[in-house]
């Protein structure tokens, strides 16, 4: 929703919140350079929404974002604010921005604090909050893309890689854990990319280990085992529980009678140099979040519609899932043949 008052938009403060992701270092440069090429006062908040809270205000100069486009992890660190949950917070958060004068702000994070975000703005007057997807997950709804997915994606490959030499010497099934949380994203990618004989989702409670999914396992196992393959490299997306691929690599061993290993990959994925196109996405979608500012935009979060950059209500995604994409894991299946 765009303001109809002419835009007096002097100062604006950007924080990261939620699991960090690789690009995220580059949203917080173009926002801080952005803005300040188009005349604002840009202020860092440290740790998230606990500093902001806190009052962890620092304003930012064009080189204290320098160097960093290349680096993973975030320099103005990130966190989970369970407070934040709380309405009073809330309303104390934009109090502490409009005491210090902060006319807008931007937040790079996931869905959990998208809603934060969101609740915000809504609760307060409709206080300017633009947010710009910064997940390793790609499991905000109404973007194709999150910044880190790449990197993540690329990262979980090369380990698939490497345990793929040691799997084929000792001919072992592997369980692959990948992170996404409910989010099937990462595991398709990476069962696609990596050349995986299945790649095991939740369902829609969140949950992976189910009789279907032992069921799905053992079936692949075995076909495998028919089609003369020594090896056999499983991907499984983490779910809600975080103990499944050890329950599942327990019932494999009983009923297929193979010796299966785990690699849980974890917060590997999190990690590292992000790629071109995290760099990219992350530049792009930061600039884009001032532009929205200035441009009077409030509730809003920047995505990426049919490959395009894209500004969505916030109100319209919120609440929503992706769906996760079937095609994309029955054809890894095919292609595993
Ligand atoms: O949301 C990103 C994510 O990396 C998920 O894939 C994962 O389930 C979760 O964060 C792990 O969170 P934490 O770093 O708090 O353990």
């Amino acid at each position: 929703m765009k303001s109809t008052k002419p835009n007096s938009m002097k100062n604006i403060a950007v924080l990261c919140s939620g699991g960090d992701a690789p690009g995220m270092n580059a949203a917080v440069r173009a926002v801080v350079r952005y803005g300040i090429y188009h005349g604002l006062k840009v202020y860092g908040i440290s740790r998230g929404y606990t500093g902001l809270l806190e009052g962890a205000l620092e304003e930012m100069s064009l080189r204290s974002v320098a160097n960093i486009i290349q680096r993973g992890g975030t320099i103005i660190k990130t966190n989970r604010c369970k407070a934040f949950f709380q309405k009073r917070t809330r309303a104390e958060a934009v109090h502490l921005l409009r005491r210090k004068h902060i006319d807008g702000l931007v937040v790079i994070g996931g869905d959990g604090s998208y809603a934060g975000a969101h609740l915000m703005a809504a609760e307060n007057e409709n206080f300017p909050v633009v947010c710009v997807p910064g997940t390793i997950d790609n499991d905000i709804y109404g973007s194709e893309y999150t910044i880190g997915f790449d990197t993540a994606v690329n990262t979980a490959v090369d380990a698939i890689d490497k345990i793929r030499d040691t799997a084929t010497s000792h001919d072992r099934v592997f369980l692959v854990e990948v992170m996404g949380r409910t989010s099937a994203e990462i595991a398709a990618r990476v069962g696609l990319s990596g050349g995986a004989e299945s790649i095991l989702i939740p369902d829609a409670s969140g949950v992976v280990y189910s009789e279907k999914t032992v069921r799905k396992l053992v079936r692949s196992v075995l076909r495998s085992a028919r089609q003369g393959k020594l090896s056999s490299i499983i991907v499984v997306c983490e779910g809600e529980k975080k103990d499944a691929t050890y329950r599942l690599a327990k019932a494999l061993k009983l009923k297929a009678k193979v010796e299966p290993r785990v690699a849980i990959l974890g917060h590997v994925q999190r990690g590292g140099v992000p790629t071109a196109m995290d760099r990219t996405m992350a530049s792009l979608m930061g600039a884009e979040a001032v532009q929205a500012l200035l441009e009077g935009e409030r509730d809003v979060a920047i995505g990426v519609t049919q490959g395009s950059i894209s500004r969505i209500l916030l109100k319209s995604i919120l609440g929503k899932q992706k769906k996760p994409d079937l095609k994309m894991i029955r054809l890894t299946e095919i292609l595993a043949s």
